[in-house]
């Protein structure tokens, strides 16, 4: 393990997922951790993240230097690498000089850390204070103009450091000098592999489950899928998945689980087919929050029944249901403050609302990992790539891109305008440039048009193509004008209740990715 010692920054996570893209295990730890309690988890090297505050300020975190006398390798990221001259004995000054984004940067000595660096770099930098001397015993490698010492190292006792951010994409050779930290430096081994990380998945599952039955609510998004596909690696037939169709789907997606998810995992699943009453319970009902209210409820109901029968039958043979497969990530368990040992929240705070008498422990086999290796984790169980490689859709499906109330003749005719959109956007080969491609069908607003010799009066649809990293934020893509071209007209010419293609180019703030 390489832990992270977050200072509080938004790059935390991004250090960890350069370190696993070394294929080095990482995890996350809170600077406020006890050093002993670091120690303990017998941690191959350190990690100090940047962080917003001042080694000034009264109540800057600083860093336990027993940290140091452990000998173990650590490393330095901007406010990380400050602490730590602070905590050696160098000197951090307000030097007056602030620097932010693209910096020059001069190699002064390439050392170690920066042997394959150029003498002259464009780094990422976003700081006020700069060390002006390096403690005792550390060789400074770098200087920019704001900075005297922008990295230095200290090769007998494994320490080294860097003002600059090289966790992020804009910082040239920052993977590389994260490496030569990690296995020049520190010389720990790359052993976070896919095969380790199934292997390990596999073998924790089974020592949390024992002979006991599991449940699995499979959505057809990414997360549940792998989680779904691993427990069925780990344990086989004790499993037994719920597939709650909603009928709110995108067109194949349900076909996608029923059939070729089934095909790939050999999942015993268990499909209800819950679409009528779905619809029943929308009916007239425009109010965004209202749709949302009604399908998580119904939602349960379904799952609740399907659970209940599963747990029934399984009493029937003499076994018991204890668990429920969850596909929680690594990020909300950082966020969430929590880590091992969280293990045994009921499943009702999560799936919002199962019944007391229904409760299960969970079994969250993603907790360790981040989304982009949950996709090679989905690809290397043989998942259909459309599966792992699905963009996010949100639970309440297309009710919420239509704006208006959902019906059935409604739901078709969008259905088919986001079919089109999707596979003009897959041939085009940007599936992956795009972060969600929303089309959203107002079912209440007619727009006239003219088609043949003949006026219409139809609908518009929205197309919502938009990039982004974590949904919090995001951007309209610039979509190719041909491929825009490609969809509006294909759209027209397919699905005669619609008469006009408007695209959506507001970024996130102010609007949302959704339209309701
Ligand atoms: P917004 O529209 O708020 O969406 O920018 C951010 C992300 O969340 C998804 N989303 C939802 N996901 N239930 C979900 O499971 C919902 O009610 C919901 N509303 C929005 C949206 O698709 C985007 O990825």
């Amino acid at each position: 393990t390489v832990l992270v010692v977050d200072f509080g920054a938004q790059y935390a996570q991004l250090i960890a997922r350069r370190v696993r893209e070394a294929k080095v295990y990482s995890e996350i730890v809170p600077h406020t951790m006890p050093v002993a309690e670091m120690l303990a988890k017998n941690p191959r090297a350190v990690i100090l993240s940047g962080g917003p505050a001042s080694v000034y300020a009264d109540d800057a975190p600083g860093v336990d230097p027993a940290l140091f006398e452990a000998d173990i390798p650590a490393f330095g990221i901007c406010y990380g690498f400050q602490a730590m001259t602070s905590a050696l004995g160098g000197q951090v000054a307000r030097t007056g000089m602030s620097e932010f984004g693209r910096t020059p940067l001069a190699v002064t000595e390439p050392g170690v850390l920066l042997r394959t660096m150029p003498d002259d770099v464009a780094v990422w930098m976003s700081h006020n204070d700069a060390v002006t001397h390096a403690p005792p015993g550390f060789e400074t490698l770098a200087v920019s103009d704001g900075t005297p010492v922008a990295a230095f190292e200290d090769t007998s006792r494994k320490l080294a450091g860097v003002q600059w951010h090289p966790e992020v994409l804009h910082t040239e050779y920052g993977q590389a000098v994260l490496e030569h930290f990690l296995f020049d430096l520190a010389e720990v081994r790359p052993t976070w592999t896919m095969v380790n990380i199934v292997d390990d998945a596999v073998e924790t599952i089974r020592a949390q489950v024992g002979d006991k039955q599991v449940v699995c609510g499979l959505s057809g998004g990414v997360d549940s899928s792998v989680a779904a596909a691993l427990v069925q690696r780990a344990i086989g037939d004790q499993l037994t998945c719920v597939f709650v169709d909603h009928g709110l789907l995108r067109e194949g997606e349900a076909e996608q689980v029923e059939k070729d998810f089934v095909a790939a995992t050999g999942v015993d699943l268990h499909v209800v087919d819950a679409a009528d009453r779905f619809l029943i319970a929308l009916k007239d009902v425009e109010d965004p929050e209202e749709k949302r209210k009604i399908i998580g409820r119904e939602f349960i109901r379904a799952f609740d029944e399907a659970a209940r029968e599963i747990v029934a039958r399984a009493g029937a043979e003499g076994s018991e249901v204890e668990y429920l497969v969850q596909g929680t990530l690594y990020p909300d368990v950082v966020e969430s403050g929590g880590g091992e040992g969280a293990a045994n929240i009921k499943s009702h705070h999560n799936v919002g609302g199962l019944p007391e008498d229904l409760q299960f422990t969970l079994v969250e086999p993603l907790r360790w990992l981040f989304k982009d290796e949950v996709r090679a984790v989905g690809e290397q169980l043989g998942i259909p790539a459309d599966i792992v490689w699905r963009h996010p859709f949100p639970g309440p499906g297309l009710a919420i891109r239509i704006i208006g109330a959902v019906e059935k003749q409604r739901l078709e005719v969008l259905r088919r305008a986001d079919a089109i959109a999707r596979s003009e956007l897959h041939a085009a080969g940007l599936d992956r440039e795009v972060w969600q491609f929303p089309v959203v069908l107002l079912a209440d607003v007619h727009s006239v048009g003219v088609q043949g010799d003949g006026r219409t009066y139809g609908h518009p649809v929205v197309l919502r193509p938009v990039s982004s990293e974590d949904a919090m934020t995001a951007d309209w893509s610039r979509l190719p004008f041909e491929l825009l071209e490609r969809i509006s007209t294909r759209i027209t010419n397919e699905i005669p209740e619609i008469n006009r293609v408007v695209l959506d180019i507001t970024s996130k703030p102010p609007a949302t990715i959704e339209w309701e």
